[in-house]
């Protein structure tokens, strides 16, 4: 007798790392996904993949120094949150991690734009599906 299974296993799992830059007046980082990359115009929190042999730690580090030009310390990212989602056939893993403390002035590297919002902006912003559940656990964190 053989086991009916709901839906189709995901094809293959993506673990994303992205950080929740928290500045002294409790304001959050955002940056927009720029034109000709998926889901353009999004704001989201900085991050992307895990490369190969990297923790998320090591991962969220690289993401940030490339992204924002700032350099973090490794004892300075507090794991806060996570969400799941599909992403196509994919399942994507969104690890996020609460940062209060940086070197450098963040500039967008590859974002189309950056902005410091308080938590409760985040509910008007358009934002990846991975991130939106994220904001509530957020708020209570922050
Ligand atoms: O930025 P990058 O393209 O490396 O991110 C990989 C994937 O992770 C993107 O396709 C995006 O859908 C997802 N992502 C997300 N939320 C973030 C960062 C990335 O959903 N904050």
């Amino acid at each position: 007798m053989s086991a009916l299974i709901p839906g189709k296993p995901p094809k293959t799992s993506l673990v994303v790392v992205a950080a929740a830059l928290v500045d002294r007046d409790g304001r959050l980082l955002v940056q927009q996904r720029p034109e000709g990359l998926a889901m353009a115009g999004l704001w989201e929190f900085p991050g992307g993949k895990l490369e190969p042999g990297e923790t998320p730690e090591q991962a969220l580090i690289r993401e940030l120094a490339e992204e924002l030009a700032i350099d973090v310390d490794h004892a300075c990212l507090a794991p806060a949150c996570f969400a799941s989602d599909m992403l196509g056939d994919r399942h994507l893993l969104l690890l996020l991690y609460v940062c209060r403390k940086w070197h450098g002035t963040p500039v967008a590297q590859h974002a189309s734009a950056l902005r410091w919002v308080r938590p409760v902006e985040l509910h008007g912003l358009d934002m990846p599906p991975a991130d939106k559940p994220l904001i509530g656990l957020l708020e209570a964190l922050i």
